[in-house]
């Protein structure tokens, strides 16, 4: 299969937390013809087991293949700790996850050397794909990772505003407090829509690091080595693709990122 600079990027989240991602990138590469996937139908992810949780992200690869990506992002840290290398001997597209060298290494020098925390889904947890990254590294760092997969269904609803979530997120946060961390990795892109609220409960000494920017960075440099930048000046709305639950899709990606969905399309994979 020969890639073409004018296909596009494509993108994929269970739910809405991948549009972290997706606005990043559109920030850096404005021309580009962006497909989102958001696979509601398989939602959450991060409870999932190991198994299923590979063979979900196989075929939402190999559907986006046949959609003509000219490059993937796995915008779900869940997927990411996939083995991508498989993926990348079994499919002739560039695929770019969450936790990549590439992706760590642009924010790990700021890390002061003491505890380091980590929050994301349990799948993540438990794969230890971010220590096995930031130990090859960074041998000085360490990781304090926490499950906080409870918060993932209310903030894909857009439930955040009310006490219950409040208590939520204390929950969820209060070891790392116990523990003293210096910084905070956002380990799940839905977590991304509630960074302010981290930080207000965490307070302000402690840096908080959104893996989505950087990834962003990556797939440019990624495209440039690739020679597959688009190079026409026109700009195009993303295509929004999904598998459930397109109503609710539409609500809550307005409500979180204030993007302007016109429609999104219910796809079977
Ligand atoms: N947004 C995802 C992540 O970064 C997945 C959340 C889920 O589906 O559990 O891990």
């Amino acid at each position: 299969m020969i890639l073409e600079k004018q296909a596009p990027i494509a993108i994929f989240d269970s739910g809405v937390g991948g549009l972290s991602v997706l606005i990043e990138i559109r920030k850096i590469l404005p021309y580009e013809k962006i497909i989102y996937l958001t696979d509601k139908k398989r939602h959450p992810f991060g409870t999932r087991s190991k198994n299923e949780i590979e063979k979900i992200t196989d075929e939402i690869i190999n559907f986006l293949i046949s959609k003509n990506a000219k490059l993937i992002v796995i915008a779900c840290n869940t997927a990411s700790t996939v083995k991508l290398n498989d993926l990348r001997a079994k499919y002739n597209v560039p695929i770019i996850g969450m936790i990549e060298p590439e992706v760590i290494s642009q924010y790990i020098n700021e890390f002061t050397g003491k505890l380091a925390g980590l929050i994301g889904t349990k799948a993540t947890v438990r794969s230890k794909a971010y220590n096995n990254v930031i130990n090859k590294l960074n041998s000085k760092v360490n990781l304090y990772s926490k499950s906080c997969s409870e918060l993932v269904p209310l903030i894909e609803s857009g439930e955040i505003e009310d006490n219950n979530f409040m208590e939520e997120l204390k929950n969820c946060l209060s070891p790392l407090l116990k523990v003293k961390i210096t910084e905070l990795i956002i380990g799940c892109t839905h977590f991304s829509f509630i960074i302010k609220k981290i930080k207000d409960l965490l307070g302000s000494n402690i840096k908080l690091f959104d893996p989505s920017r950087y990834v962003a960075q990556f797939v440019m440099e990624k495209l440039s080595e690739k020679k597959l930048l688009n190079n026409s000046k026109q700009i195009y709305e993303p295509e929004y693709l999904v598998t459930a639950k397109k109503e609710e899709f539409i609500t809550s990606a307005q409500k979180m990122t204030l993007l302007i969905l016109n429609d999104a399309k219910l796809i079977t994979i």
